[in-house]
Parts: C-alpha cells; structure tokens; sequence
C-alpha cells in the first residue's frame, strides 16, 4: 500500500498487506532475477537476495519508480497505490472540532501508466484489482497502461485479494491469451505469472540459432 499523510499522526490507506507484491520478488530472486522492491509500510520481511527500497506515499513511490525503472528489463507493477491524497497535509495534528470536516483530496499520478508510456522494450506488468466486469476491464487497464500482462482479481471472491494467503487471479496478455488460475497461493500465482513473463519474453526475443 501507499500511505497519504493528512497531519503529523494521520494518514489514509488501504487493506493491501503487500504479500502479492514480495512473493513475486521472492520468486524472481529464486530464479536468479536481480530484484529491486520498491515498497510502501507492511510487516513484511525483505526477500533474500531482493534490494528494498522503503517509500511512503505515492509521490515517494513514482521518484522511487522513475529513479530505476531506466535500469530495469522487467517491471511488475503490485502495489496498491492510493489513488488520492490530502490536498492540504497538515504539519500539525488537526484539533478536534464541533463542526463537519470536508477532506479534499487531490489525485496521485498513475505510476504504472507514467513509466510504461515510454517502456521500450522492457517488459511491463499490471495488476487490476476489481469488484465487477472483471476481463473488460482488465484488457482495458492492459492497453490504457501501455502493459504486457495484467494480473486480474476480483477482490471480493472468496480466497482472493488483500491480506489473503491466496489469490484468485486471469493473466491477460498483450498477444490475446487469457489464462484463468484457480485458488493458488500467492507463492504459486508469482511463479504463474514469471511463467507468463518468460513466455512472452521468449515470443519477442529472435530465435537463437540450434548449437549442434
Ligand atoms: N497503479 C499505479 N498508480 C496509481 C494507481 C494504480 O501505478 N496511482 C497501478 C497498480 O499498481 C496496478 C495498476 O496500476 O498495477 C492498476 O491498479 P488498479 O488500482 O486496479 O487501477 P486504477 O488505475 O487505480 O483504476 P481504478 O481504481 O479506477 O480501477
């Protein structure tokens, strides 16, 4: 998750524990990747061999993400980021008052969308958290965000979602193929989607001529 700070001890956040995020770094480290995990606040430990970077905000998240996106083949998009953000943080704690109190929050930038506009030939992965219409609107994030693959959940099925040990999840990709996963656990859907990311890497990659 991304925390939005509206004074000195409040923040707005969301349910995202970060377990679907990490256990994709956990898994490409496995697989020899070099990893770098930009993270916002969980109770997570940093997967072996995986560099962590800490931010907080979504602000923090996007100079984290632009500062090493350059140096990336594959970028996986997993954080929950807050999609808004107090327009006037306070720098001390709001006094309790009689009267109602109107937040007003200002959007935070795409991420995802940011960086992926000008990917080159790096890989880029999406996810889509929904609650309904779930392939439209996941193939729309998917060509909107400029990505490769998206992960999709429905995050109000049973075993799918924030703070769960397991996931639900469709992999969409950028040549047409849906793959729908059944309960897996999220250690399981991460090496589903490297599986994916291998595939179509190898698809963009030339042939490389038979050793004999
Ligand atoms: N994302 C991002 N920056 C944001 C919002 C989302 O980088 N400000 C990324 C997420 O990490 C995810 C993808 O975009 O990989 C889709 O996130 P999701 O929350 O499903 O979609 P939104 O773009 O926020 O759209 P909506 O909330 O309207 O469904």
């Amino acid at each position: 998750p991304t925390c939005e700070d509206l004074d000195p001890v409040r923040y707005i956040t969301n349910r995202s524990s970060g377990k679907m995020g990490y256990a994709v770094a956990e898994a490409a480290a496995r697989r020899g990747a070099r990893v770098i995990l930009i993270t916002g606040p969980t109770a997570l430990e940093t997967p072996a061999g995986v560099e962590r970077v800490d931010v907080r905000s979504a602000e923090d998240m996007r100079r984290a993400v632009q500062e090493r996106f350059p140096q990336s083949s594959i970028a996986i998009f997993a954080a929950a980021v807050a999609d808004y953000r107090p327009a006037e943080p306070h720098t001390q704690k709001l006094k309790r008052g009689k009267d109602e109190l109107t937040l007003h929050l200002e959007p935070n930038p795409d991420i995802l969308a940011e960086a992926a506009r000008n990917k080159g030939d790096r890989l880029v992965v999406g996810f889509a958290a929904e609650t309904d219409h779930v392939a439209e609107n996941a193939r729309k994030k998917l060509a909107a965000k400029n990505t490769d693959l998206i992960v999709a959940n429905d995050v109000t099925a049973e075993g799918a979602g924030f703070d769960m040990d397991t996931n639900i999840v469709t992999l969409f990709a950028r040549d047409g193929r849906d793959l729908p996963l059944p309960k897996l656990s999220k250690r399981e859907v991460a090496e589903r989607i490297l599986d994916e990311v291998v595939r179509l890497r190898s698809a963009a990659l030339p042939a490389r001529p038979a050793v004999v």
